[in-house]
């Protein structure tokens, strides 16, 4: 395995980051092995943060809640919905550079960001150059913020040598920064791990690099590349970004309720969480998060309304993608907004429904499903309330 000569390249690890006065927030902690363990398991009853918005340079998001990208899922129909239900930023998937600079399909449409505003869009690659290049092409069509991905963990990705095998080029990744910070009028963020692997946890000094070079946030992932998605994120292991940098931190991994993000905001001392797997088939929930950490009794969408939202995005997804394509790409969605549907109910008729909706290739099929599983999570809603009772 990869072992970096720490104490060269990562004279602040070897230091044991110290923090830079007046930088750190109170609840910054200083991370050593475990300690995420004990803290993470730590009762409710956290402060609320005090933090409403974040702004990204001159873009100012309302809120402190954002949809983490994710390849395959956060396309534009994901993410306008999530804006709408409360989110306060989203973010595009992946786009290759290369890809971006060819002008290829697949990068066209995921860079479509009609009704999404702020529209962020994220790059990936490791020609500074060519990166500046996607930036520009972003830009132009209608990019207000650029992200730098520098946390994929996906050996394909890692193989070329970008996402986050970047965490291990420091010098590469703050020339990336620079470049694409002088090829765009833009804020441009960058989103990374904790570090390539537990001998080089170097998000903190990364981040105060990429901040060197004009980052305006930088997103950390508490897990790292060797972890790839194993084990849980450790929200206390952030929080040494926080000492490191003065533009806001957001931080993610396994965030998938209020209570999980309060702990994630205090244990990192973050400015804003991200949210990405725990959406999925409920786009709605970081609106429901964010209303709750603002204490503004955010009211859930009922039933009735979370099947008119999933049959609205399966809508937008066969137009995004034709109906041959965007059958198959709608699956892992209708699946997710099945299951919270349903809520883990094994019965029957409940796996039976779910079971021919993800096979059925027939759109007023799949709607019709849809309608059934959400009747039926209310049927079933209905008797355990009257159980209760
Ligand atoms: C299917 C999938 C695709 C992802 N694609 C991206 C991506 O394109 N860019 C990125 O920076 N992170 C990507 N991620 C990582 C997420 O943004 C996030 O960091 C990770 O899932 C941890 O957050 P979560 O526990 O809230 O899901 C992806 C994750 C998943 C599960």
């Amino acid at each position: 395995m990869y072992r970096d000569p720490m104490p060269q390249r990562f004279p602040l690890l070897a230091q044991g980051f110290p923090e830079r006065k007046g930088l750190c927030s109170a609840q910054s902690t200083v991370y050593y092995p475990g300690k995420m363990q004990i803290e993470q398991k730590m009762g409710s009853g956290l402060p609320l943060p005090s933090a409403r918005t974040i702004a990204i340079g001159g873009v100012k998001l309302d809120g402190i809640v954002l949809l983490a990208p994710m390849s395959g899922i956060t396309d534009v129909i994901m993410r306008r919905l999530a804006l709408r239900l409360g989110a306060a930023g989203v973010v595009s998937e992946m786009i290759a550079s290369p890809a971006l600079a060819r002008s290829g399909e697949e990068a066209r449409l995921r860079l479509e960001g009609e009704g999404v505003s702020p529209h962020i869009v994220q790059i990936a690659g490791r020609d500074p150059a060519c990166m500046a290049q996607a930036a520009r092409i972003a830009a132009d069509s209608g990019a207000a913020v650029i992200d730098i991905n520098m946390g994929c963990p996906a050996k394909r990705v890692a193989r070329q040598l970008c996402g986050s095998a970047l965490m291990r080029e420091p010098d590469l990744a703050e020339r990336i920064v620079a470049a694409v910070v002088a090829s765009v009028d833009l804020p441009v963020t960058v989103k990374m791990r904790l570090g390539y692997d537990e001998g080089s946890l170097d998000a903190p000094f990364l981040a105060r690099r990429c901040e060197a070079a004009g980052a305006q946030l930088v997103a950390v992932h508490g897990r790292t590349r060797a972890q790839f998605y194993e084990g849980r994120a450790d929200w206390a292991a952030v929080g040494p970004v926080k000492g490191q940098v003065r533009i806001p931190l957001v931080v993610n991994g396994d965030i998938a309720s209020t209570e999980d993000a309060k702990r994630a905001l205090f244990l990192s001392g973050a400015d804003g969480v991200m949210i990405g797997r725990a959406a999925l088939g409920r786009p709605w929930l970081l609106g429901e998060v964010a209303g709750e950490l603002k204490e503004e009794g955010h009211t859930s969408p009922s039933l009735v309304e979370r099947c008119d939202i999933a049959i609205e995005h399966y809508r937008g997804l066969l137009s995004l993608y034709g109906v041959a394509l965007g059958v198959r790409h709608s699956r892992k969605h209708l699946q997710a907004y099945a299951a919270h549907a349903l809520a883990g109910q094994a019965r029957p008729m409940a796996c039976g429904l779910s079971a021919s909706l993800v096979r059925s290739e027939e759109p007023a099929e799949v709607e019709r499903l849809l309608r059934a599983i959400f009747g039926l999570a209310a049927d079933l809603g209905d008797a355990h309330l009257a159980e209760a009772a």
